[in-house]
């Protein structure tokens, strides 16, 4: 059955009704060169779909460029894309190719594609279109042939609605939209998932499989795993090179689930295993806005002292506020940097700005 040689072609697991249609969609659209949108949750398997697709065409033999376009920084992404001449810019020494060029006949993954800027959406929807483009600096086109997947988390149809995206190339895109739902709403294809995380992991590294037992699959089942299929792979492969007795129980995923947690924002409270993704999401929300709050209080009383220290010049005291906002912007960056331990993506939606954003006002304050 050629679901079946899909799935295990392409090491992707799952029975849930769900996937069974994405694969059937993914073979039907494999073939033509239309572009496709993916939506899901991280670590839901946008990746792994797009790769599969790629795989399963005819372009198969051709690169499969994966880039993210959340972490590439606004003004480097449109050279990144569609590469530059030499000279085009100050700094742009050598001529570029951009990754349209180099996934010349084959796949170009877009993640994140939300963040990309308006601008560039507009070169994008012209490459698309015409399957060519413009290098930076260069006065002739660059022709090119290249299939787009480009996969979000977000939901691109408000994103048009509140300007942030453009509704040409929404249209553009959402012609063929694969939605991969997140694995606490498919729990069904858990123990499947597990099984496999495990004796793959064993095999790879050459050890004996150790043995999951029933109470400790339920233990995995209550968890509404927040970061999806990869989160469950991390925490599996984890377990298993930690283990030391062949068997995989309860205890030995007790740790590592809570810690996965505090990876996002943990401070004194415990976070319990069995809340859902939302209540957990909120709580940690409320957290960091909890605990920026009270920096700013800090702060405020900080520059009011400054204030009441300089009384003398009235001048003085303003130039202090105001240097203060950007004082309580660092602050707030740094604080969420170190609760998310350096990770910029959590990071950047505790602070609820854009990764590339964040990524800017860290070069900004040098941090
Ligand atoms: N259905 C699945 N079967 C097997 N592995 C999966 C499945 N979905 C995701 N994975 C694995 O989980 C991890 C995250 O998947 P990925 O495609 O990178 O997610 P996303 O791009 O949505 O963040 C990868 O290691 C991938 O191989
Ligand atoms: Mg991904």
């Amino acid at each position: 059955m050629i679901i079946e040689e899909f799935k295990k072609r392409f090491g992707i697991i799952g029975k849930a009704k769900e996937i069974r249609d994405l694969i059937d969609i993914s073979i039907q659209v494999a073939a033509s060169d239309i572009s496709v949108l993916i939506y899901g949750e991280s670590g839901t398997g946008k990746e792994i779909f797009a790769n599969a697709i790629h795989a399963y065409s005819k372009r198969a033999d051709k690169q499969f460029l994966s880039i993210n376009c959340g972490a590439i920084p606004e003004g480097i992404l449109e050279s990144e894309l569609f590469g530059h001449k030499k000279g085009s810019f100050t700094g742009a020494v050598e001529s570029r190719k951009g990754y349209f060029e180099i996934a010349d006949e084959g796949t170009l993954f877009l993640d994140e594609i939300a963040e990309m800027p308006l601008t560039t959406q507009v070169k994008l929807l012209r490459a698309i279109e015409t399957n060519e483009f413009l290098k930076i600096g260069a006065e002739t086109v660059t022709k090119v042939d290249v299939r787009i997947i480009a996969a979000t988390n977000k939901d691109l149809q408000h994103e048009v609605e509140m300007n942030r995206f453009r509704e040409d190339l929404y249209f553009r895109l959402k012609a063929v939209t694969l939605s991969i739902p997140p694995l606490r709403k498919r729990k069904g294809d858990l123990e499947e998932l597990a099984h496999y995380f495990i004796s793959n992991y064993a095999a790879e590294n050459k050890i004996e499989t150790p043995i999951l037992p029933k109470d400790a699959l339920d233990y995995l089942m209550s968890y509404d795993w927040p970061g999806n299929v990869r989160e469950l792979k991390n925490t599996i492969e984890s377990a298993v090179a930690l283990n030391k007795t062949g068997v995989l129980d309860v205890q030995s995923f007790i740790p590592l689930i809570r810690s996965n947690n505090s990876d996002h924002l943990q401070r004194n409270l415990p976070i319990y295993v069995n809340k859902s993704a939302e209540e957990l999401d909120r709580e940690l929300l409320y957290r960091a806005l909890f605990e920026i709050k009270k920096d700013i209080m800090e702060l405020k009383d900080m520059v009011y002292q400054q204030h009441v220290d300089v009384t003398d010049n009235e001048n003085d005291g303003k130039k202090d506020e105001f240097m203060s906002l950007q004082q309580i912007e660092k602050e707030a960056i740094q604080k969420a940097l170190k609760q998310t331990n350096g990770n910029k993506r959590n990071a950047s939606k505790l602070l609820k700005i854009s990764e590339r954003t964040l990524y800017r006002k860290i070069k900004e304050y040098d941090l």
